[in-house]
């Protein structure tokens, strides 16, 4: 970590200069200067392609990024990460969510403490209870197989197993159901409730410190209702499994410890779903693709730890990144996955960039006076085409983007896929050189019309194409993004593993909600829009009962 603000660096100063050259060079010029440019701005390994030509930007740019970065200590930073450095140190956590996909033998000392030895440990013990319920083996109290797997979790306990089971849907075992609940929200529970056989179904309590109140108000109203139903006072040993690192609480809430799948602290909730959090990932693919997933991981792993700065790809990511982010004031950038089965991703992402980057204090405990972590969103190809794409092309606003395909489908018919990736292609290509007037006249269009139709062009993208939507390829994705996260974060000068923003919400919650049990207001403690609004929300509800 260094001490001198980022924007006082000299290395800040050169990219603001380099910035007012080239702010104003477009890409169709870039291109037209760069005969090779689409080569030469991208980077093919074994399995993966990513091309970021189609930005604003030149060598020289990307050669002051990683100046940047090299200044910033990013190589030792990611060293510190990988060796179990307590970069968490708002926790007082190492973060080593990359040791759970480790596929060599070599052991990892952390306090004393061999954590490999627990990570084979549970992962066995993942594959050996997956297995019983895959293979029928596990019984359900009325000796039943299990048919229904419900996982209730919230955030990072949700986002990435219900990410991962859908995009790897088409390996998922016939004959096996997977729900997910995560909001606090009544109606989740009870729709996914409404046809299921309690004798058929495990619930998976996912949460990393058992306390969450999603989680546990969804977890505690699952077990009163399979408890009435099915009147088997001891069953929940068959029907109930935790994932946590809070094995105590577990217990507490009735699961047996064999039931009990732990995770240590250093996995935070965004970068868990390759630990026992991965369980209903196991239970739907099975544990040998599980463990491929967990070697495309590595994959990246080895890629972003090894390669050099400007050769690596989630640093390059990050650094175009924070080049839109900091450099052209973008507000957001945007995901496009071409591939139906990948259509949670952009919201799995979310979490992992905004809770991830989404602060104002710096690691030295200084107010930060630049913009950090940037809004992520986005929707599937084609889909997104059909919605947003207009504010893409013709909007005001600079909206970089990722678009991720795949140059074979797993559902080959007819020709979806060359349909689909022909847009994959056209859009980015569209986005980065538009169609000018010159163009237009050529077409003999309507000259009033001209200005509607007109698209400037230049608006940035990464492409990403990965051959097939293999369990590995997933791995490799996800790794991908976790470490530009992580890049961004050191650039930023963040830390990028705590996430104590959430509290205060949650505290306030506790509070209200002993108000709105009592039905009482304390307006000394709110605010008088807050006041008013529970007030309404009493006298109507009341009249609502009273109808
Ligand atoms: O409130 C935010 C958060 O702590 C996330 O970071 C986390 O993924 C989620 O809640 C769920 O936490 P847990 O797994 O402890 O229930």
């Amino acid at each position: 970590m260094i001490n001198i603000c980022l924007t006082d660096l000299p290395e800040w100063k050169k990219l603001e200069n380099h910035y007012n050259s080239i702010k104003k060079v477009s890409i169709k010029q870039l291109f037209k200067e760069e005969e090779g440019r689409g080569k030469d701005y991208s980077i093919a390994t074994k399995s993966l392609y990513f091309d970021y030509s189609k930005n604003i930007l030149n060598m020289e740019t990307v050669s002051l990024l990683t100046g940047l970065a090299e200044r910033i200590g990013l190589s030792k930073e990611i060293e510190n990460m990988f060796n179990g450095e307590k970069i968490n140190f708002t926790e007082n956590r190492a973060v080593l969510h990359t040791a759970l996909r480790d596929q060599t033998n070599e052991p990892l000392v952390l306090d004393g403490i061999d954590i490999k030895k627990d990570i084979s440990f549970t992962l066995n013990k993942m594959k050996i209870l997956s297995e019983k319920i895959r293979n029928g083996e596990w019984k359900g109290y009325n000796g039943k197989k299990i048919k229904n797997i419900i996982n209730i979790g919230i955030g990072g306990s949700h986002l990435g197993p219900l990410m991962v089971c859908n995009a790897l849907a088409k390996y998922k075992k016939n004959g096996l159901n997977l729900f997910f609940v995560s909001n606090v929200d009544g109606s989740d529970l009870a729709e996914t409730l409404k046809e299921i056989n309690p004798d058929e179904t495990i619930f998976i309590i996912a949460s990393k410190t058992f306390t969450t109140l999603e989680t546990i108000t969804n977890a505690t109203s699952a077990k009163k209702w399979f408890l009435s139903e099915s009147g088997e006072r001891d069953s929940l040993g068959k029907h109930f499994i935790a994932l946590t690192s809070a094995m105590e609480r577990a217990k507490d809430f009735g699961i047996p410890e064999e039931n009990i799948l732990g995770f240590s602290d250093w996995v935070g909730g965004r970068y868990s779903l390759a630990s026992a959090v991965g369980f209903s990932i196991m239970v739907s693919i099975g544990y040998e693709n599980f463990k491929d997933m967990l070697k495309g991981f590595n994959r990246m792993d080895i890629h972003f730890r090894k390669s050099p700065l400007s050769h690596n790809i989630p640093v390059l990511m990050a650094l175009i990144g924070v080049w839109y982010n900091n450099f052209f004031g973008a507000e957001t950038h945007a995901i496009f996955p071409y591939d139906h089965y990948l259509r949670n991703f952009p919201s799995y992402v979310q979490q992992l960039e905004m809770e991830s980057n989404g602060k104002s204090t710096g690691r030295d405990g200084t107010k930060l006076r630049y913009q950090t972590g940037s809004v992520s969103w986005g929707e599937t190809g084609t889909n997104g085409q059909h919605s947003f794409f207009q504010l893409l092309h013709q909007g005001t606003r600079l909206i970089p983007s990722d678009f991720i395909g795949f140059t074979g489908s797993l559902n080959e018919i007819g020709d979806h896929h060359l349909k689909l990736m022909a847009n994959f292609f056209a859009q980015t290509e569209a986005l980065a050189f538009g169609q000018t007037e010159k163009e237009l006249i050529k077409t003999n269009m309507d000259k009033d019309l001209i200005p509607f139709r007109n698209f400037e062009g230049n608006k940035p993208s990464n492409s990403i194409l990965l051959k097939k939507l293999t369990p590995m390829a997933l791995g490799e994705l996800i790794a991908l993004y976790e470490h530009k996260t992580f890049v961004q974060g050191i650039i930023w000068n963040i830390n990028s593993f705590d996430q104590w923003g959430v509290e205060l919400g949650k505290q306030n919650a506790a509070g209200i909600l002993k108000e709105l049990t009592e039905k009482k207001i304390n307006t000394d403690l709110h605010d008088s829009s807050t006041s008013s609004l529970m007030e309404y929300f009493f006298r109507v509800s009341d009249k609502d009962e009273e109808n």
